[in-house]
């Protein structure tokens, strides 16, 4: 199947030949009227690259270090719930697929899979994404099992004091089928079966609404190292103000992120943001982006504009929509693939030769 499927963005269209309305709709669309969700795609293709020629590129080495782990590229896994409506094997195929290519996986606090379960799957680095719902000790009772399965780190996920208004979740009704729950978090509220929507909206929504502690500020980063001494990265910064709160609060490292567009329609695209938020960080922190890398040419120009690596969501729900374990894999493989391509044609041997000198951006003129 994914044979002639040549790029990332090909696999979007097969995934939803393959899914049903309401898991294609769920895994696809953004929040209100989308504006951001093309704009994080639109802004990388705004930012042109500047190479460097005649350099020897022969020894090209794509590996780079996130928070002391070694990678093979600083292409990351994003965290993304409810893997097991895009295929059965739903997380434990990606973590699979997401060591094979020797990077790391952010479990999502949404998964259909048991954290123990991910990391039974065999060795890899992996990270596992808080929300910190109302119910701290069932909070903090799941940070522990993750740190006694091995996770490395804790990526606290700052942007939903409540869930965005997504209209095609509403529509759908979205709610997970009977097999499925939010594995982790399966007994939260005194409920086993946790997705039960009222008649007028997604049973996201009516859980959110419900367990979601929306009173979550920057003191409690306090509250979570006070409970884990795994390494804290924020994620859902878009300012440079947010990006002085995250240092000052103490994190180990910032995502710059939107939720995929998915929480607040008409924030800017994170690449246009990574700039400010890089610049207010001083490099004190490691900065990471998600949000619209489909290409090996985004992760560049990300690197460029000073990420530390990037994190991709739906492509690899798309992989694994379309062929599991494999699919993820090539997803991976080929965007592995292209961002050798835009380093070894724009004169980088090493990820740290990428500089803000080998792009422009829209504010800055070509001559
Ligand atoms: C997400 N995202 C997300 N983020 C998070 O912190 N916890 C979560 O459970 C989820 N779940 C989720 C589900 C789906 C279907 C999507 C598409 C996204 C956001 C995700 O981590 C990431 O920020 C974006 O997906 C990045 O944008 P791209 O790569 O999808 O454009």
């Amino acid at each position: 199947m994914s044979a002639e499927i040549v790029n990332v963005r090909e696999y979007e269209a097969h995934a939803k030949q393959k899914l049903a309305k309401m898991s294609f709709d769920y895994f696809s669309t953004g929040a209100d009227d989308q504006w951001s969700l093309q704009e994080n795609i639109r802004a990388f293709g705004r930012i042109r690259i500047r190479p460097r020629i005649l350099v020897d590129v022969n020894d090209v080495d794509l590996s780079t270090q996130v928070l002391g782990y070694r990678v093979s590229m600083p292409i990351m896994v994003a965290p993304t719930g409810h893997q097991k409506l895009a295929h059965p094997e739903g997380e434990l195929a990606t973590a699979r697929a997401t060591s094979a290519a020797d990077t790391i996986m952010v479990l999502s606090s949404s998964a259909n899979s048991t954290l123990e379960d991910v990391a039974n799957t065999g060795p890899g680095t992996r990270f596992f994404q808080l929300y910190i719902f109302k119910d701290r000790e069932y909070v903090a009772e799941v940070v522990r099992r993750a740190e006694r399965a091995g996770y490395k780190a804790i990526v606290l996920t700052g942007d939903v004091p409540r869930l965005g208004n997504r209209e095609n979740d509403k529509k759908n009704r979205f709610t997970l089928p009977a097999h499925l729950t939010i594995a982790n978090f399966a007994g939260i509220g005194g409920r086993t079966n946790l997705l039960t929507s009222k008649s007028n909206e997604s049973s996201l929504t009516t859980f959110n609404n419900s367990q979601m502690d929306s009173s979550v500020s920057w003191k409690d980063i306090g509250w979570l190292k006070g409970i884990t001494s795994l390494p804290i990265l924020i994620k859902g910064v878009l300012t440079g103000e947010d990006a002085v709160l995250a240092v000052r609060s103490g994190v180990d490292g910032i995502m710059v992120s939107n939720h995929g567009a998915r929480q607040l329609d008409f924030t800017p695209a994170t690449i246009s943001v990574l700039e400010e938020v890089v610049q207010a960080v001083r490099g004190r922190v490691p900065v990471f982006l998600d949000g619209g890398v489909r290409r090996g040419t985004d992760v560049f120009k990300a690197l460029a504009l000073g990420a530390a690596g990037v994190f991709v969501g739906r492509p690899v729900v798309y992989g694994l929509a379309v062929d599991g374990e494999a699919g993820v894999r090539k997803v991976l493989r080929t965007l592995r693939d292209e961002f050798e391509v835009a380093m070894m044609l724009s004169g980088c041997i090493r990820v740290q030769d990428i500089s803000r000198s080998h792009v422009l951006t829209e504010n800055e003129p070509l001559c």
